[in-house]
């Protein structure tokens, strides 16, 4: 059995390493139940844990034990969750936390501090961006943008010496611009960053970011991985791949020790000391960490996350298809498509299907928007993706109507794009409430 992040009170029931996706995202990190024999782990709703005696608690918080301490720092419930996660990304450990945002937040405080600097590329979700910009701003870490991954002079100028992590969405939101996940990981080595993506869209199920060169995983489990739109919450994986004392850059959360004499996360945790930074030294400190209800909703949803993606991506496939023909759109951007200037992109990293949160613009720019959006009633008119329920939103006056109309238009947030989440439905109610929709759009030219 290879411990990853050891937590010896709910040791697992059997080591799921080197068993297939499905099994693993049925069974990795579920544990014995000592008391009554439950078959799904049970939710542990308690703040804190009883000490054995005098000695286990002093050893708990000296780090000689990792038994749990609070439940801010962890919990049984969230542990299934991590460990599951954890196994299909393929990564060493993972910690969850309250939400996407908290995830990002835990993911960057861990390796950046005031006066560092991160690189993002620039097509990510709005919300990570406006994060960035007023958050990180605030306290100290300036984020700058790459625009074209792919120009290697553009990250010579933006990188400095400053830069601790270079951060990318896998299937970025709302364009569905697939990136190039090992040409960033190249740059990424040549200037010793840790690259974090976030694989929202992605999940584990369609890609692996640590496959492709990554180090770190952030996810929004709000979405598909607890699936069913009732939950938020987020979590930060380790890759276990990164080379914290070999890199040029300085790592202190992880490379030193607190005090003088005392064992650094690397010295203790090895390849999961990156996730042990996050859990002890961030997430307890500010306090992002996840309801035990909401990791047992968690550990659920990611039990038919492959079943669900597969039907996810086969409608999105077709509705992409399908719009890019109708007379009332001018574009569809789905990078899986033929006519897609990532499309080859999309085949090798994806087989062509990729995820199924993409953009449609339609005619009639702000006005063709709202008469589509209105028009629709399947799809609801809802932020939020990756939920079993279609969904629809208008970037310009939402996700993106804080930003100038530069920035909007430079990122490709134009007044006809709507995005839209392909939730589980039959795919032919999707497509006739497109129909309908696009009916209105028509009328309204
Ligand atoms: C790609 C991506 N990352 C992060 C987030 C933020 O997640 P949360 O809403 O769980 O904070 C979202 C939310 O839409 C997202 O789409």
């Amino acid at each position: 059995m290879t411990p990853r992040d050891p937590h010896p009170a709910t040791t697992p029931v059997t080591d799921w390493e080197g068993f297939g996706f499905d099994t693993r995202q049925v069974h990795a990190g579920e544990h014995p139940d000592l008391n009554a024999g439950l078959r799904v782990p049970p939710i542990a709703m308690s703040a804190g844990y009883v000490f054995a005696d005098f000695e286990d608690g002093a050893d708990r918080f000296t780090g000689k034990s990792t038994d749990p301490i609070y439940s801010r720092q962890g919990n049984p419930t969230n542990w299934v969750a991590e460990e599951r996660l954890a196994s299909l990304e393929g990564g060493t450990a993972a910690v969850a936390v309250s939400s996407g945002q908290a995830a990002i937040s835990a993911a960057l405080f861990a390796l950046a501090g005031s006066g560092d600097h991160i690189v993002s590329t620039a097509s990510i979700y709005g919300g990570t961006r406006i994060l960035f910009g007023r958050s990180f701003k605030r306290f100290g870490i300036n984020v700058d943008y790459v625009w074209d991954a792919t120009d290697d002079a553009e990250w010579e100028r933006t990188i400095t010496p400053r830069t601790k992590a270079i951060y990318t969405e896998s299937i970025p939101n709302p364009l569905n611009d697939v990136v190039d996940l090992r040409r960033v990981a190249e740059v990424a080595a040549r200037y010793g960053l840790p690259v974090v993506v976030d694989n929202t869209v992605g999940t584990p199920a369609l890609i692996r970011p640590f496959e492709h060169g990554a180090h770190i995983v952030v996810h929004s489990t709000t979405k598909f991985l607890t699936g069913h739109g009732a939950a938020v919450g987020g979590a930060v994986v380790d890759g276990g791949t990164f080379d914290w004392a070999g890199s040029p850059r300085h790592f202190p959360l992880v490379t030193d020790g607190p005090r003088p004499g005392v064992a650094s996360m690397l010295e203790r945790f090895g390849t999961a000391a990156y996730a042990r930074a996050v859990r002890e030294s961030v997430v307890n400190d500010i306090g992002p960490s996840l309801s035990p209800f909401n990791a047992f909703l968690l550990q659920q949803g990611m039990e038919t996350l492959s079943l669900r993606m597969e039907r996810h991506v086969e409608s999105s496939l077709t509705i992409a298809t399908w719009l890019e023909e109708q007379a009332e759109v001018e574009s569809v951007d789905y990078a899986g498509l033929p006519s897609n200037p990532l499309y080859e992109l999309a085949v090798r990293d994806y087989g062509g299907r990729s995820g199924s949160v993409f953009g449609v613009t339609v005619r009639g720019g702000r006005d063709g928007a709202r008469a589509f959006i209105d028009g629709l009633s399947v799809f609801s008119r809802m932020t939020g993706i990756g939920d079993t329920r279609s969904m629809a939103i208008h970037p310009a006056t939402s996700t993106h109507a804080t930003f100038p109309a530069e920035l909007n238009a430079r990122l490709g947030i134009t007044e006809g794009l709507v995005r839209l989440s392909v939730g589980i439905e039959s795919v032919g109610d999707l497509i006739a409430d497109l129909r309908r929709a696009l009916d209105r759009v028509a009328a309204a030219l």
